[in-house]
């Protein structure tokens, strides 16, 4: 696969993972690392290296790209492991390479490697130009997103946009994707560059002013035709605002009641012509809540009461999206509790320390089993979410 007939791809797919970054499950369908090689007129540059179990397979692949041919950098965009593992294995296959980074980057290589290559490096920041004939790479600044020693990089000859982590998705390049790219992007997005909104903005900034005809991530497909669609999705997603109306309902339940009240509100959200999406937080991927939370408008939660306070998984749900800087939705709270009821208490006061987060006023409280009592505060809670 190329990018164009001067940039080669030379990645792997990794069937083998089963959560990415220690967290985020992609048993179904895998992951790439992505790596590339720039043929100049003069030099030839590779851009980042592969997963530490992969290292053998894009060697080869980098041998059949290079055919019989020597590169002379190595351009490190982001030193996370799933990036730099195979850096030290290219310095030593190679060894009149050259390895480019930014100076955080080096840091990193000497805390991962034990050495920073002091004879073999050049060191790069925003602006800088490293030519290779006919062709160059202009070195962007994009700290944060996802690391923050990250650089992307243009090629203007090309109008080729590496993207670090950037514009990545889960799945491996030979898998089937049905759901289209945003399902799975956004997942990435959300969880792993999320909390970067403003560093992602300042880049789409400065991207803004290239002229971009293909977006090379790290992670994920190569982005060729209907960039607008992309840098749209990314501005909405790092600017917070809501990409669709709708209500996601995520529930803590032990012996159902809480369930059958999340369920019930999510028929009477239906029956007012509303798009619901319904998690159960203790058996359902997380992450997948997470980026239902940030997708739509308004977000429900649905929680015991346990030990005083909230059930463990509803716990972790509101961490993840404090820590990932949930704001500007409109959320509403059903609890349940046998004999003191709590959970929309300690779920607002975690809610209220979030930026722009307007709570309904109507509750839904479950003393027990659901009842007519609750079912009419159901109907007005559906009633006022629907407004
Ligand atoms: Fe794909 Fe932040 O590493």
């Amino acid at each position: 696969m190329n990018v164009t007939d001067n940039i080669a791809y030379v990645g792997v797919n990794d069937h083998d993972i089963d959560l990415f970054e220690g967290q985020y499950d992609v048993r179904a369908n895998g992951m790439s690392y992505n790596s590339y090689v720039i043929f100049g007129d003069e030099k030839i540059a590779v851009t980042d290296t592969v997963d530490t179990h992969f290292t053998d397979e894009w060697l080869a692949n980098l041998d059949s790209a290079l055919a019989g041919r020597t590169p002379d950098y190595l351009v490190v965009h982001h030193m996370e492991p799933d990036h730099s593992a195979s850096i030290a294995a290219f310095m030593e296959r190679y060894p009149e390479a050259t390895v480019v980074a930014s100076a955080p980057a080096f840091k990193m290589m000497v805390a991962y490697f034990g050495t920073d290559y002091p004879e073999r490096k050049l060191m790069v920041k925003e602006g800088a130009t490293l030519e290779l004939g006919g062709r160059s790479l202009t070195f962007v600044g994009a700290p944060n997103v996802h690391w923050p020693e990250v650089l992307f990089s243009y090629v203007p000859e090309d109008k080729v946009l590496f993207s670090a982590d950037g514009f990545g998705k889960f799945g491996a390049l030979d898998s089937e994707d049905p759901e289209g790219w945003a399902c799975e992007a956004r997942r990435y997005y959300f969880g792993i560059v999320g909390k970067f909104g403003k560093n992602v903005q300042a880049v789409l900034k400065k991207a803004a002013k290239l002229d971009i005809a293909h977006i090379c991530p790290l992670h994920g497909p190569l982005l060729s035709e209907n960039l607008g669609y992309y840098l749209d999705l990314y501005n909405t997603w790092s600017s917070y605002e809501p990409e669709d109306k709708g209500v996601t309902i995520a529930y803590s339940s032990v012996y159902g009641n809480t369930r059958q009240a999340a369920l019930e509100l999510a028929d009477a959200l239906k029956a007012r012509g509303q798009e619901v999406s319904v998690f159960d937080l203790a058996r359902d991927d997380m992450s997948e809540a997470v980026e239902d939370a940030f997708r739509y408008d308004r977000l429900v939660l649905a929680s015991i009461t346990y030990a005083g306070s909230i059930f463990p998984h509803m716990s972790t749900f509101l961490h993840t999206l404090a820590e990932h800087a949930y704001q500007n939705r409109r959320v509403a709270l059903v609890e349940a509790g046998s004999w003191a009821p709590m959970a929309a208490k300690v779920m607002r006061s975690q809610l209220e320390a979030m930026k722009d987060i307007d709570i309904c006023e109507n509750v839904v409280t479950v003393k027990g089993a659901v009842n007519d009592e609750t079912r009419a505060q159901i109907e007005a809670l559906a009633e006022e979410l629907a407004r």
